[in-house]
């Protein structure tokens, strides 16, 4: 019988926040797709969720300090041994105490032992998250590589909603298959601010009509939430996906062109780089009816007319917010796919190109994609059918030598 590869070893951190029941779900997603899990929590995640379930849970003794079967050396060989280190929830105090090196409990021993990469997902009130404190210990942690996610906008505990809730259990799992799938095991974005268009505008005609496109926005979405994973604070720019947003990314919601212009110039002008991977409509009706357009018998319907709405493809390549940005854009094309791509990425002035042929099973809404990416500088990049995510990685892959230096990265964890 063949021998069995070893499952991956991930150890899943556990902060004092009410959201410690959520880690039960990802605890049960990890085992049950073959990682080993040894939970640690910390004294006050205890409170929330027993040792006994972690326990019974992951199948491994649970302990949330140093001083327990010390003859394993427990504070170095957890940390040392694993393949991820994921905390779930973080609190505002576990990443403080991450930030600084503190050594108090298992934990934060796990944190300064492992070598391998590490994902925080944070949970607290808002003001806790906002709090300059909170945000330069984020800053210090993903300068040093790890992957911070931004938490989600929803309720939290009590009556208060705002910023601060622990990504969906489902989300976090899919940021830690990817960070461990990953060939290189390094958060090559971190300390990067990227921006991404997904989906398609809308463009109004009456208050029930609308001329639209077939983008369903899973494109920009694996680009998101490829970026996260690599380290990045990722803006998502969303026009009409119906998607729910992805775990990590700042999403701006948008439906019309203009809209869209005015979020991305907004987000970009901080950006490391901007990747279009949104369909925006190239035109928009030059008059939008206050009230419903209604048919008249007898009479022909009137002829809409159009205008052009802005390219913002080649605005921001032609005015960029500084020199080392990097512009990526997207185009679909039905024939002489590569000569049009490259008369497109020389109109448009971005860096890449990605030139999707656009037929059946391709492109519109499947979950695979097949592409060239063109570069400014002459490179040419054939991505086989695959995977959107395995295109997204692709494009990071070329976005990254491209970047001008990031400041204080690759520090070691
Ligand atoms: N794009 C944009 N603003 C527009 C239209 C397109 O920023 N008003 C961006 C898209 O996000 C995409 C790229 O430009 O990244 C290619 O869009 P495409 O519609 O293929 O380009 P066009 O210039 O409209 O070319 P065509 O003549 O083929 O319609």
């Amino acid at each position: 019988m063949e021998e069995k590869a070893e499952k991956p070893k991930v150890v899943l951190g556990v902060a004092g926040g009410i959201a410690a029941y959520k880690a039960c779900e990802l605890l049960r997603r990890l085992t049950e797709s073959g990682h080993d899990v040894r939970v640690v929590p910390t004294a006050s995640a205890l409170h929330f969720v027993g040792a006994a379930t972690w326990s019974a849970l992951s199948g491994h003794p649970v302990s949330t300090e140093v001083w327990t079967d010390v003859h394993e050396v427990p504070h170095v060989r957890i940390g040392q041994s694993a393949d991820l280190v994921v905390v779930a929830p973080a609190t505002a105090d576990l990443l403080a105490r991450a930030a600084h090196g503190l050594a108090d409990d298992l934990l934060t021993n796990t944190l300064l032992t492992a070598r391998c990469p590490v994902v925080f997902a944070p949970a607290m009130h808002t003001e806790m998250w906002e709090h300059p404190a909170t945000q330069e210990n984020v800053a210090t942690l993903r300068r040093r590589g790890a992957v911070v996610i931004e938490p989600a906008v929803g309720r939290l505990t009590g009556v208060d909603t705002g910023k601060g809730r622990l990504p969906d259990p489902e989300e976090i799992f899919e940021i830690c298959r990817r960070v461990l799938a990953r060939v290189v095991r390094e958060a090559d974005l971190a300390g990067r601010h990227v921006v991404v268009s997904a989906g398609g505008t809308r463009e109004p005609l009456d208050p029930v009509r609308y001329l639209g496109n077939r983008s369903s926005g899973k494109q920009g979405y694996a680009l998101a939430r490829t970026a996260v994973a690599r380290g990045a604070r990722v803006t998502l720019i969303e026009a009409n996906t119906g998607m729910a947003d992805p775990a990590g990314a700042d999403v701006v919601h948008v439906g019309t062109a203009v809209q869209l212009r005015e979020a991305v110039l907004k987000a970009a002008a901080e950006a490391d780089a901007v990747v279009m991977a949104a369909a925006v409509a190239d035109f928009r009706p030059a008059v939008y009816a206050e009230g419903k357009i209604k048919k008249k018998d007898g009479e022909e319907p009137a002829p809409v007319a159009l205008i052009r709405n802005p390219d913002i493809l080649a605005e921001i390549s032609a005015e960029r917010a500084h020199a080392e940005q990097v512009i990526v854009g997207f185009a679909a094309e039905t024939d002489d796919v590569l000569a049009h791509g490259r008369q497109k990425l020389r109109r448009k002035g971005c860096d890449l190109l990605v030139v999707n042929e656009v037929g059946e099973r391709k492109a519109f809404g499947a979950a695979e994609n097949e592409a060239v990416v063109l570069a400014a500088d002459g490179g040419e990049t054939p991505v086989p059918y695959g995977p959107k995510e395995a295109l997204a990685d692709v494009v990071w892959d070329l976005v990254i030598p491209r970047l001008g230096r990031a400041p204080g990265v690759g520090t070691g964890a």
